[in-house]
Formats: structure tokens, C-alpha cells, sequence
């Protein structure tokens, strides 16, 4: 099991780099199916996550291989794509599911687990599903896979129900080499998105208004391998930015693309944080007190739902109520009850939090359920008094942060990794 042991009361000061993204590498990274030959992918970040699509890519049939020479590099090289993707990957992180728009494109028959992932509601796939049945893919659900086939893709109209992420890039990414034209209306309008069309479009896909909420795509008949250099993780440098926060400290992400994070920085602002942006990156220095803040989860540009949690931790530390409401995932609030052994004072009402901020949290030992609600346990744990000993049973924690122990402790943390 993994555990962190966090010493808190430290506040932090100093440097730190953000990593690539996580959820731009995902769908990058399956895209790479599409493209024959072989492509250079950059910045990767080291991630469980990013291993599992790996694993995922070379189960389907294509080399995939961390570069000896540059670091954070993936080249993989393409020759023949199989249309099963592995039941044991797919249910271990849902974003494997998006190989399934790359693979019918090349195939025209792709069989793909129904997928698995964070803990944080249901999250089906009936999107994805209605976006490639408009690109002419007849699919079926059959003992646990989903079953897409077609003689063709062919251009269609596509209306995503809700701005879904996935379902905007596996639409996006089947539409690239379907015959004709495709118009995506409520497209998600996620920076990732965007580079996922950067990526597609430098590989010679016909993709406009990505990171808008039409995107129009003319389907080619070939791509071609690329050289790709993937954006910073906003979600990360969010999170780092909220441990310099929370913990009354000064605190520099480089690399940070302040364009990405809006919502975020508006919110850390209302909480009293003073935040400068230059060209290395966002600086966060947190002198004085938090403020209380309401903060309503969106599909971006709102504010963002992977936020959410590490944002209840900086809250719980408030002068004053706060209510988050989380409308992106109907099951989200699970850190609460951990934020409440530390002692903090949060009460849920539907989906809605409400925090009433404490003088102070105390070390206590709390447990793991999803990615982000590790982040604000970490994040609650550095702030507190005393010990937290953080329970990744599912090292959940090390599927989206990069070496977060030592870029914490390099900021002045005090954690103990016990693998
Ligand atoms: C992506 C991100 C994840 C982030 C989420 C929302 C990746 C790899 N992951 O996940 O970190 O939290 O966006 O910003 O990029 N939904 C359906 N049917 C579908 C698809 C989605 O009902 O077919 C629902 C989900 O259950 C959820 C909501 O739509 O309630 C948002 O999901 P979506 O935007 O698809 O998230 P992901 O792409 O899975």
C-alpha cells in the first residue's frame, strides 16, 4: 500500500515546475493509433496513467517506448492496429475507452471494455456512443464490451446531451479520417481538447474551431506521424498554487499557462491570495488569512470539477462559510468525510458542500478514494498540525502527480513516502 506520512504547519516557499498534462497525454496518446509510422510525443508526464495507455497502446498491437535520450519522451511506432483493447487495462482507468474512435477509424471494428476509474459517480459512455453512431458506427453492448463497426466513418452532425470531454475527443478523433465533413455542436472547449486538434492537425487532420463549442472537422483520408510536444498540466500547477496557499507561503509554479487557469486563479484571488503571473510561470503568496468563497463546478472555462476537492481542503481553513457545488459528477464529495477527521466543519446538502472554515486542521489518519480527493488530503495534511498519514491503498495519487512527494519537500514540505 502506498502511504504518505505528512508533517504539516510548514508554510511552503520557492520553485517548482509543472509536468505535462495528464489529460491531454491520455487522448494523445491514443491518437497515435491513427498515425502511421513513427511519432514522437513530449513532455509526458510519469504517471501511472500515461503507463496504462502505453500498456494499452502495445496491447493493441503498436510499439510504445519511453525514450533513452530525452527525457519525458514517448515514441511509438505504428504498423498494424488490432481492434481489442484489454478488458484488465480499460476497467483500471476510464480514459482507455478513447482508443475506441482511433481504432474504428483505422479498422472499422473496434471492441473495447465497458470502462473503469475514479470512484466519482457513474460516468457512462452513451455520448461517445451516440457521437460515432452519428459518424455512421453501428454499436452494441455485448457481455461487457462495447462492439463499434462501420464499412466507413462518414461525416456527420453531431450534438453532444452535455459537453462531455471524452466524447468530444473520441467524436473529434474518428471524425479526422471519416469520409466528408463532421460539425461537433456543444464540443467541450477544454485546453486539452485544443491540443489534442493541434496534435491531429500537425499530423495533417482538417480540424477548426477547437476549444470553441463547434468544432468542425473534414475528414483525410491518411495521416501522418508527428513530433508533438504536449501542454503544462493545469491541474497540477492549480493544485501546487493551493499548496502555497493554504499553507501561508510564496510559492513560483514555472511552466504554469496562466490562459488554462482562469477560473482558478479568480477563485484563489477571492480567497485572498496574491497572485502574479510572468513569463516563467505563476507566482502565489499567501500572507494574510483565507477568505470564504463560493465556487460552483462547470465545464470549462467554468471553474474546473478537478479542482473541486483540493479547493475544499483551502476552504475548510476560511474565515467564513463557503458552498462548493459540484455539477460536473454527481458523486464527488468523498474527501469530506476524511477533511472532517482532521476536524474540519463541512456539511453536504445534495451537491452541495458547505464549509464553514476552522481555525485549524489536525493530523489524523484519512484515506484515499479518488485521484484529486488525494490531492486535497495531501493538501489538508501540509496545513495541519501534526501528523497525517495519507492511505493511497490504490495509489490513486501517482495515476495523475508526478513526483508530487519531492516537488512538495523541495518547496519545504515535510512527507515521507512509504511505497
Ligand atoms: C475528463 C478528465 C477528468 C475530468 C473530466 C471533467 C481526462 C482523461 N479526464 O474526464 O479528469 O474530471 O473530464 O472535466 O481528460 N458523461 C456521460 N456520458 C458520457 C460521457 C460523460 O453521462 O458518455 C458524464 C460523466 O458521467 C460526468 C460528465 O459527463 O458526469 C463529465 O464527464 P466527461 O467530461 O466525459 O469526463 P471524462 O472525459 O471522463
Amino acid at each position: 500500500m502506498h502511504k504518505l506520512i505528512v508533517s504539516g504547519g510548514r508554510p511552503l516557499e520557492g520553485e517548482v515546475t509543472v509536468s505535462g498534462s495528464k489529460n491531454a497525454a491520455l487522448p494523445i496518446l491514443a491518437a497515435a493509433i491513427m498515425l502511421p509510422g513513427r511519432s514522437v510525443i513530449r513532455n509526458i508526464p510519469n504517471l501511472s496513467d500515461v503507463t496504462t495507455i502505453v500498456r494499452v497502446l502495445r496491447a493493441l498491437g503498436l510499439r510504445a517506448e519511453y525514450s533513452q535520450s530525452s527525457p519525458n519522451t514517448v515514441n511509438v511506432w505504428n504498423f498494424q492496429v488490432r481492434h481489442v483493447a484489454p478488458y484488465e487495462l480499460v476497467t483500471k482507468m476510464r480514459a482507455s475507452f478513447f482508443v475506441i474512435g482511433p481504432i474504428l477509424a483505422v479498422k472499422g471494428l473496434a471492441k473495447i471494455p465497458l470502462p473503469g476509474g475514479c470512484a466519482i459517480g457513474s460516468r457512462p459512455v452513451d455520448i461517445h456512443i451516440k457521437g460515432l453512431t452519428a459518424l455512421g458506427a453501428d454499436v452494441e453492448l455485448e457481455h461487457g464490451f462495447v462492439i463499434a463497426k462501420t464499412k466507413k466513418l462518414r461525416g456527420g452532425k453531431v450534438y453532444l446531451d452535455f459537453p462531455s470531454v471524452g466524447a468530444t475527443e473520441t467524436v473529434m478523433m474518428a471524425a479526422a479520417l471519416a469520409e466528408g465533413d463532421s460539425i461537433i455542436e456543444n464540443a467541450a472547449r477544454e485546453p486539452e481538447i485544443l491540443d489534442l486538434a493541434n496534435f491531429l492537425n500537425r499530423a495533417g487532420a482538417k480540424i477548426e474551431g477547437a476549444g470553441t463549442e463547434v468544432i468542425k472537422v473534414s475528414g483525410v483520408n491518411t495521416l501522418m506521424p508527428v513530433d508533438y510536444k504536449i501542454i503544462p498540466d493545469r491541474i497540477e500547477a492549480g493544485t501546487l498554487l493551493v499548496a502555497g496557499a493554504i499553507t501561508g507561503g510564496k510559492v513560483l509554479v514555472k511552466g504554469a499557462e496562466l490562459g488554462h487557469m482562469e477560473a482558478t486563479l479568480v477563485k484563489l484571488k477571492e480567497c485572498g491570495a496574491e497572485i502574479e503571473c510572468g513569463p516563467d510561470g505563476i507566482l502565489v503568496t499567501a500572507r494574510r488569512g483565507i477568505n470564504a468563497v463560493d465556487i460552483k463546478t462547470l465545464p470549462y472555462p467554468g471553474f474546473p470539477t478537478d479542482m473541486q476537492p483540493q479547493f475544499a481542503s483551502l476552504l475548510s481553513l476560511a474565515n467564513g462559510t463557503s458552498v462548493i457545488t459540484e455539477t460536473v459528477f454527481e458523486n464527488r464529495f468523498m474527501h469530506v468525510n476524511e477533511l472532517k477527521r482532521m476536524g474540519a466543519n463541512i456539511r453536504l446538502e445534495g451537491q452541495s458542500a458547505i464549509i464553514t472554515g476552522v481555525p485549524k486542521l489536525s493530523g489524523a489518519p484519512v484515506r484515499v478514494s479518488d485521484l484529486r480527493a488525494g490531492a486535497a488530503l495531501i493538501l489538508a495534511g501540509l496545513a495541519a498540525e501534526g501528523e497525517t498519514i495519507i492511505e493511497d491503498r490504490d495509489h490513486h495519487i501517482r495515476r495523475g502527480y508526478d513526483k508530487i512527494t519531492s516537488k512538495l519537500t523541495g518547496l519545504g514540505a515535510e512527507i515521507k513516502d512509504h511505497q
